[in-house]
């Protein structure tokens, strides 16, 4: 038996994907070649980006594809603070939740090349502080060189308000990068409408392969590239352009477009099913982030008395795969940043566990998870008594 609710870690890919990027692995063709394979490459790769540009409220000429999210992140935050540097910008204010992907190049560019970081606390259920923004944008506005703020937590699904975020840096012409990984093709996510300057994507997290990633970023803005070599994608990411990934990106992205409202109207069906009966049968459980607008697919719960990485394996023994959420180095787990932020203890952050569904999840694998979650509860509450 295997029941998939790790979802927000990576998704199964699309079969539409699949065909997809199996069909283009088997043609050949450069995309910067100027013959006429590489010229066909190109077409399906432009093709790929506009299907992709549209999905996102973006425009064609601002998609850049990357290696991954946590290249689009780095790219951003450090391009973003080197090009605000030379404009005597050097702070930068990201909130206390971001995924390490942009929490550890900004602390990286405090500890290398002279950035000052500052993170914004959230709320107990998880949402970022406006007023600490507002304070600082007044004090400081005019030194600040980027904000980064998550469209949506990868461990609580919790959206945070970055409509707000922009309208409020406009006036100190303060760039704002947002991770949007967790979010796009969960809640609407226009890059034109938000007024963003840059916007991450990752296809791994809606269905498409794992390893592709694309950065949105304002047209005509130039930032300092990490990779330098054939001048691909504005100058900004040299590499040649991975057709095959792209364009099965790209179709994932077309399933997530036209499933958008049934698909993620039946995800949030299933996990407000799957709190409830929770709630209703494991004694003192309790969700996080609860009273907050969150994603449809992603429940963080707490259970006090157990011990997440205990937990995650009895699951798993049990064919449950599902997740802690905070990163594991070395096997080390070490408690959640985010759980910590909301106010948590270390015992409660490592007390808690993530689930996370999406499109291929289905009403009898939460029926399941709801019939052995009690029993392993209970039982490593026992365990941890003795
Ligand atoms: C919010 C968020 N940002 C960035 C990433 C990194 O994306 P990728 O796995 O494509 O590097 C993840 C992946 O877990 C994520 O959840």
């Amino acid at each position: 038996m295997s029941i998939y609710l790790d979802h927000a870690a990576t998704t199964p890919m699309a079969p539409v994907a699949v065909a997809a990027m199996v069909n283009q692995l088997s043609k050949i063709g450069n995309p910067s070649s100027l013959h006429t394979q590489g010229r066909a490459a190109r077409k399906d790769l432009e093709g790929a980006r506009e299907l992709i540009a549209s999905a996102v409220g973006s425009l064609a000429k601002e998609i850049i594809f990357t290696g991954s999210g946590t290249e689009s992140n780095n790219t951003a935050v450090k391009g973003l603070f080197w090009k605000g540097r030379d404009t005597g910008r050097r702070v930068i204010v990201i909130s206390a939740i971001e995924h390490h992907a942009v929490l550890d190049p900004s602390r990286w560019l405090g500890e290398e090349e002279g950035a000052e970081v500052i993170e914004l606390g959230v709320n107990s259920d998880g949402a970022v502080n406006l007023e600490e923004l507002q304070n600082l944008l007044s004090a400081r506005g005019d030194e600040i060189a980027l904000i980064s703020v998550m469209s949506a937590n990868n461990e609580t699904g919790v959206i945070q308000p970055v409509g707000d975020i922009v309208k409020m840096a406009g006036p100190y012409g303060v760039a704002v990068h947002c991770d949007g990984v967790q979010s796009f093709g969960k809640i609407p996510l226009s890059f034109a409408d938000l007024g963003l300057t840059a916007l991450t994507l990752s296809a791994h997290k809606i269905g498409g392969p794992l390893g592709i990633g694309a950065l949105v970023l304002r047209a005509g803005l130039d930032i300092p590239a990490l990779l330098h070599g054939g001048g691909q994608e504005r100058d900004i990411r040299s590499g040649t352009l991975n057709a095959p990934a792209i364009v099965a990106f790209a179709a994932a992205t077309k399933e997530c477009v036209d499933t958008f409202a049934a698909r993620n109207e039946r995800v949030r069906q299933l996990r407000d099913h799957f709190i409830n009966e929770i709630l209703l049968r494991i004694p003192d459980a309790f969700v996080n982030g609860l009273a907050a607008e969150r994603l449809p697919g992603i429940v963080n719960v707490t259970f006090p008395g157990t011990e997440s990485d205990t937990l995650l394996l009895l699951l798993d023994a049990k064919g449950i795969s599902c997740s802690t959420g905070s990163a594991c180095t070395a096997g080390v787990q070490r408690p959640s940043h985010v759980l910590m932020a909301m106010g948590h203890s270390q015992t409660s952050a490592r007390s808690s566990l993530r689930f996370s569904f999406g499109a291929t999840t289905t009403e009898d694998e939460i029926t399941q998870a709801l019939e052995i979650l009690p029993g392993v509860i209970e039982g490593a509450r026992l365990a941890n008594l003795r």
